[in-house]
């Protein structure tokens, strides 16, 4: 058997090894790192909320007045008013009978599908979904059939192929921004199959959540169908600028996660600062300030992505503010990655297991906050570097 250290050597040889980098200042455009300043393109920060005024305020007053802990597992003793006013605000928000928090968008995905589905039932899963709802498909035990990435027509055999002789719970489950790509899933497609082969659908927003639609609520708003998905899953660490998660649902949905959800039940509960800060995100997300976010970030996406794709980049299909530029292997991905930080600009390659193999990519994330005129510079540094990797400069 390979040592630990042997097996580590042999990562960094195929370029596939992973390392902390730390960061010495907050999440905001531009980071201290190793004393140096950088421009800061890998954050999922994309409203800029991590480090307003009004989320710390509201933290601060909340730890004063709460403390820093919620004690327990809410159905020991932890269930304090702060959860249940974020559920409520949530449920509002999100236009759904109830909602519920989760500690993380991971520990929700977990929780959610191993709590609504057991061996007698069957997902349709998309081929790129994020890790987190990989693994809560498998923990609950259900058959799992995964269908190519946004084809429908695929999805629609795969439900009439399985419609004879059915038996249990359906579920079609989705990111609705995929998180490594930037493209959309097309929810008002999904919508119409799941009613008509009556299946649950349930969208993963983690990247869409403040960010899509008009008002902020998301990819199923932005594709008109807010009412319309039974299990929307969002997290509050990305767009809304703090962290945690939830789902939002129907009441029977969410008593029966109360009384089944593993992540939910075996888990000391968010603690008041970080709930504070949820319901302050939720209030600037529904603000003037909020829809003027949006539309920063919009017209910033518009300005990165229109020059990477002028170049002949591969954007992998992206109309996000995740914005991949394809490049293929590991090791010239990794080498770009480091040229661009050499110059001032911090974004990430991305490798499997994150991605399929051979999709290796920059993924670049933009905010709201990012000045156009940094992204032009970061946009042509990075249109060079791409090109020195591939040799084709
Ligand atoms: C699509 C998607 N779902 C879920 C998660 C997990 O959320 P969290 O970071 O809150 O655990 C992520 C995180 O990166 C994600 O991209």
């Amino acid at each position: 058997m390979k040592s630990l250290e042997d097996n580590l050597a042999a990562l960094a040889e195929r370029g596939m090894l992973r390392s902390l980098r730390e960061v010495e200042s907050a999440q905001g455009p531009r980071v201290r790192i190793a004393g140096q300043d950088y421009l800061l393109l890998c954050s999922n920060n994309y409203l800029g909320l991590a480090n307003h005024p009004n989320l710390i305020e509201a933290s601060c007053q909340a730890t004063r007045d709460f403390g820093t802990g919620s004690g327990a597992s809410r159905l020991i003793s932890g269930s304090m008013s702060l959860h249940h006013r974020l559920e409520e605000r949530l449920a509002e928000f999100k236009g759904t009978e109830a909602a519920l928090v989760y500690n993380t968008g991971y520990a929700a995905n977990n929780g959610i599908i191993q709590g609504l589905l057991g061996p007698e039932d069957t997902i349709f899963s998309d081929s790129l979904n994020h890790a987190s709802i990989i693994d809560g498909c498998r923990l609950s035990g259900a058959r799992i059939l995964v269908y190519p990435h946004n084809d429908m027509l695929a999805l629609e055999a795969m439900l009439e192929r399985e419609s004879s002789g059915r038996k249990g719970r359906w579920l079609i489950v989705t990111d609705g921004v995929f998180s490594m790509d930037g493209d959309l899933a097309p929810v008002d497609r999904l919508v119409a199959l799941k009613e008509r082969y009556h299946a649950w659908l349930m969208i993963d927003d983690a990247h869409g959540g403040g960010v899509l639609g008009k008002h902020g609520r998301g990819t199923a708003e932005h594709f008109g169908c807010l009412g319309q998905i039974d299990l929307q899953m969002g997290t509050f660490g990305k767009g809304f600028g703090s962290f945690g998660a939830y789902l939002a649902a129907s009441r029977a949905v969410i008593d029966t996660l109360i009384n089944r959800s593993r992540s939910f039940i075996f888990s000391t509960s968010l603690p008041p600062g970080v709930l504070a800060a949820n319901l302050a995100a939720i209030d600037l997300i529904d603000s003037q300030e909020g829809a003027e976010r949006r539309a920063r970030l919009e017209a910033n996406r518009q300005v990165f992505a229109g020059l990477l794709s002028d170049a002949g980049l591969n954007l992998c299909g992206s109309v996000t503010q995740i914005i991949p530029t394809l490049i293929g292997a590991p090791e010239p991905t990794m080498q770009a990655a480091t040229k661009l930080f050499q110059q001032g600009v911090f974004l990430s390659g991305i490798r499997p297991p994150t991605v399929p193999e051979g999709t290796c990519r920059l993924r670049a994330t933009l905010m709201a906050d990012h000045s156009q005129a940094e992204l032009r510079r970061a946009a042509e540094m990075l249109i060079t570097c791409v090109k020195d990797v591939k040799g084709d400069g």
